[in-house]
């Protein structure tokens, strides 16, 4: 890198982390205070090329490795990526490769939920920083074995729930906070969401060329090739994901948690159905309604595929729901409904406050902050955790058709063996989970 690349680098983020080079503990991070940060991606497909195309809009932080087990979309990738920074980067198949490529600082982990776990420990072995998608991962099992990775191996873990960086929701809560809607009782939230109507079974056939399908099952049940099963539509497969509750419920009630600063609910019930579309080839419901009991107040989640008209006309959204007035949360704005008695507002009217920020951009921002400063970012894997809980517990008691009990101390569901088994990892081999010791 030219001198004056690195001296500017050098000067902003010592600046922008509080820290002099003297400070640092490490020689690998006296490296990482004076250069760019080196990215290694691992599922190039959708998001983890978003979260890779926002890192890549900060001059500290450049990509050296893309690896994905579909060729295909692995070379569209390269040169899409070589068209934009003028340079060719390393190209993998295998994660474990990149993961031990000792030009890569820090990795993205872009792939479907049940390839969370794996990369981000063995990632967290090798000495890397993690930016992971969320649902943290696939079994609450898994999501426990991140959080010690992250801690017995000292990582930086920022997990891709990005409302966590964003200014208005920071906000909203703050309002929520302050006690102007009075004592909360209740906070929805929800999505509904307008795709997934048209989703019939399809035959099974052979994997396209250039795709390594063993490799994307990975921990995964063995069984043949299915598109429908495939590249973003195995959100409907409990094998791979748990549908709208880990895909959209991850980052709506993570905004209840953070709202109420909660962690854990007491217990959990579940109803729902394939209501709606019952000839979609999915597993996971279109339709369903789970309650998390925190004693004091209720966290409830909604979800419905294939109809966007949900609560306040909003199709995702988090409402706190007051004593005083109701404060409405989504991605663009957030707004305060005031109780109205005898004529008058119960709590102050304000107008609509809309977002004006990229919550992405601010998120993979703070990422590459704290792999500089090693604190802890937005989203640290506890936080991913927790949500992930949530989301995980709503699918169980959904499955089970039981009322969950959950026991913080223990952090397990109890009086409940199916339910238990549901919590849990269960891998293919030769794959097995990671012993973090
Ligand atoms: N934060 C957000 O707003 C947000 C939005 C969308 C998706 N996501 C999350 O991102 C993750 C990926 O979702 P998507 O929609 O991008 O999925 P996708 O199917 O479009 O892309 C996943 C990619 O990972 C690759 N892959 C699978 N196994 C692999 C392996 N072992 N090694 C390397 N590559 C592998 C696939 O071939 C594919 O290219 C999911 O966990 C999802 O929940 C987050």
């Amino acid at each position: 890198m030219p001198s004056s690349r690195r001296d500017f680098l050098q000067k902003s983020t010592q600046l922008a982390a509080g820290l002099s080079l003297a400070t640092l503990p490490t020689t690998a991070q006296q490296r990482l205070a004076a250069d760019a940060i080196r990215i290694g991606l691992i599922g190039v497909n959708n998001m983890g090329w978003a979260d890779l195309t926002s890192m890549l809009k900060n001059p500290d932080a450049v990509c050296v490795a893309l690896c994905d087990v579909d060729s295909n979309v692995l070379n569209k990738r390269a040169a899409e990526l070589e068209k934009k920074t003028g340079k060719k980067v390393t190209l993998y198949n295998d994660f474990r490769k990149l993961i031990d490529d000792k030009s890569v600082d820090a990795v993205i982990v872009g792939t479907p939920d049940h390839w969370h776990c794996l990369p981000a420990v063995y990632a967290c072995q090798a000495g890397k920083d993690v930016y992971v998608e969320k649902p943290l991962a696939n079994s609450i099992e898994e999501c426990d074995l991140i959080v010690a990775a992250a801690k017995r191996y000292n990582r930086i873990i920022q997990v891709g729930q990005w409302q966590r960086s964003g200014e208005h929701w920071k906000a909203a809560l703050a309002y929520v906070q302050s006690g102007k809607i009075g004592p909360v009782r209740t906070v929805k939230t929800w999505a509904f969401m307008g795709y997934g109507k048209e989703f019939p079974p399809k035959p099974d056939v052979a994997a396209p060329a250039g795709v390594d399908y063993d490799m994307w099952l990975g921990p995964a049940p063995n069984r043949p090739f299915n598109p429908n099963r495939f590249h973003g539509s195995f959100r409907y497969y409990w094998d791979y994901a748990g549908g709208l509750m880990t895909d959209w419920g991850a980052h709506m009630i993570d905004v209840a948690l953070w709202g109420m600063n909660v962690a854990a609910p007491r217990s959990v019930v579940a109803t729902g159905g394939k209501f709606g579309f019952p000839d979609h080839d999915g597993d996971t419901p279109d339709t369903m309604q789970v309650v998390y009991d925190y004693g004091k107040f209720s966290v409830l989640w909604e979800q419905s595929l294939g109809t966007v008209r949900g609560p306040y006309d909003r199709d995702h959204g988090v409402a706190f729901i007051g004593n005083l007035g109701t404060v409405v949360i989504d991605r663009g704005k957030w707004e305060v409904l005031p109780e109205v008695e005898q004529g008058r507002y119960l709590s102050p009217a304000m107008p609509i406050q809309k977002a004006t920020a990229n919550d992405l951009d601010a998120h993979t921002r703070n990422f590459l902050d704290c792999i500089r400063s090693r604190k802890q970012p937005n989203c640290p894997a506890e936080v991913g955790r927790n949500v992930a809980l949530h989301s995980h517990l709503g699918n169980i008691a959904y499955r089970t058709g039981h009322k969950l009990v959950w026991e913080a101390e223990k952090g397990m569901i109890v009086d409940d063996t199916s339910a238990q088994q549901l919590a849990k990892a269960h891998y293919r081999s030769p794959w097995t989970l990671p012993k973090v010791s």
